[in-house]
């Protein structure tokens, strides 16, 4: 099993190390968020809320505290905290992207890991003030926005230490397998059934986003993740909240979770072990790891080169048609 000790402490005062993690003040997000803090980063969570995230960064503090305490002084002195802040950004907005990667470019001069973790999974369909269907748009497109105007601040000068880009995909993108095209939008009733091909079909188009960027930005290493089966986060309320339906979902989410999941600390496993430093750019950029972290093959649709450069050309040309410019180099 992964152990998040193995990862390197950072002193911040000798490698200061920035991350930018979407969507960090709950589910496998906080944890992931708690080990960075303990282990030196300065962590920018980017959320919706204020006053969720300020909330988050309390409750991290304090757990961060609990841990500590329970180490011997000669470990604490190798081990320093990091720092939290919040950065204003609603995915549903690509205005609201624009804004956040501008505010955070005033706050910072470079950036060694972006953790693009935010989702939304199953919801009925509905389509944005920007004119794509709502997963597709916060599972991906407004975190392939981001990357693009990120990723200069991560390549260009040899002092940003080990650049990494972790997207959170799921098993769920196998759901594409049946039929990958951006431009449908599978908005057919039932809801219960076709919302899963379209969370597939976001979650496969972020594997190809990051297979794109690893071809075309050698030095940062970009890979993508499976947490796992999380049943406590908030990834599942839609159904939890049901009108009386909602507790039996519950119930089987729990029944679910009691035999094949995770715990939601458990969940950040397979995002931290991408820092560990035996993955590199050369052997593994473009890669896909599940559950703790194990490298696994995503499926024949998310692999296919030829898919991935069309996802590349539609995401481009899309985003151009509503007046945002991004990567067209193929
Ligand atoms: N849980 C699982 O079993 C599982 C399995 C496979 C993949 N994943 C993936 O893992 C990632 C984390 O999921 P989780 O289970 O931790 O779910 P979660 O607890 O619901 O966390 C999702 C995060 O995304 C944020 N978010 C949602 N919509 C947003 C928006 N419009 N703008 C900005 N942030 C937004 C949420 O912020 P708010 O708090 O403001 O809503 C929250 O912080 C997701 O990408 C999910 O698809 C999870």
């Amino acid at each position: 099993m992964f152990d998040p000790d193995k990862l390197t402490y950072l002193d911040k005062s000798v490698d200061r190390r920035v991350c930018f993690i979407t969507g960090g003040n709950s589910g496998l997000g906080f944890f992931t968020v708690l080990h960075l803090y303990l282990h030196g980063y300065i962590v920018y969570i980017a959320g919706r809320s204020k006053q969720r995230v300020d909330s988050a960064i309390r409750q991290l503090k304090d757990e961060a505290l609990v841990r500590r305490a329970k180490e011997t002084p000669e470990v604490l002195q190798f081990r320093h905290l990091g720092e939290l802040k919040f950065i204003e950004l609603d995915l549903s907005k690509l205005r609201s992207v624009e804004h956040a990667v501008k505010q955070f470019k005033t706050r910072e001069k470079h950036l060694n890991l972006l953790i693009l973790n935010a989702g939304i999974m199953a919801v009925p369909y509905s389509v944005t003030k920007d004119g794509f269907e709502i997963q597709l748009q916060i599972n991906y497109v407004s975190h392939f926005l981001i990357a693009d105007r990120l990723i200069g601040m991560m390549d260009t000068s040899d002092d940003v230490r080990d650049p990494r880009i972790i997207y959170l995909s799921s098993v769920g993108h196998r759901f594409a397998d049946f039929h990958f095209n951006l431009s449908w939008e599978f908005n057919h009733m039932p809801n219960i059934v076709f919302t899963w091909f379209r969370y597939g079909m976001a979650k496969t188009a972020g594997i190809h986003m990051v297979k794109s960027l690893a071809k075309r930005h050698p030095k940062v290493l970009c890979v993508a993740v499976h947490p796992g089966f999380v049943m406590n986060t908030n990834l599942f309320s839609h159904f939890t909240r049901l009108p009386f339906f909602g507790f039996l979902f519950w119930v089987l989410f729990q029944l679910f979770g009691s035999f094949f999941g995770v715990t939601n600390e458990e969940g950040s496993y397979s995002t931290l072990r991408c820092l560990e430093e035996d993955l590199s750019t050369e052997k593994d950029n473009g890669k896909y790891f599940a559950t703790f972290g194990v490298e696994q093959k995503p499926s024949s649709v998310a692999t296919n080169e030829n898919y991935a450069d069309e996802s590349w050309a539609w995401t481009v040309s899309e985003l151009s048609r509503r007046g945002y410019e991004t990567d067209r180099t193929s």
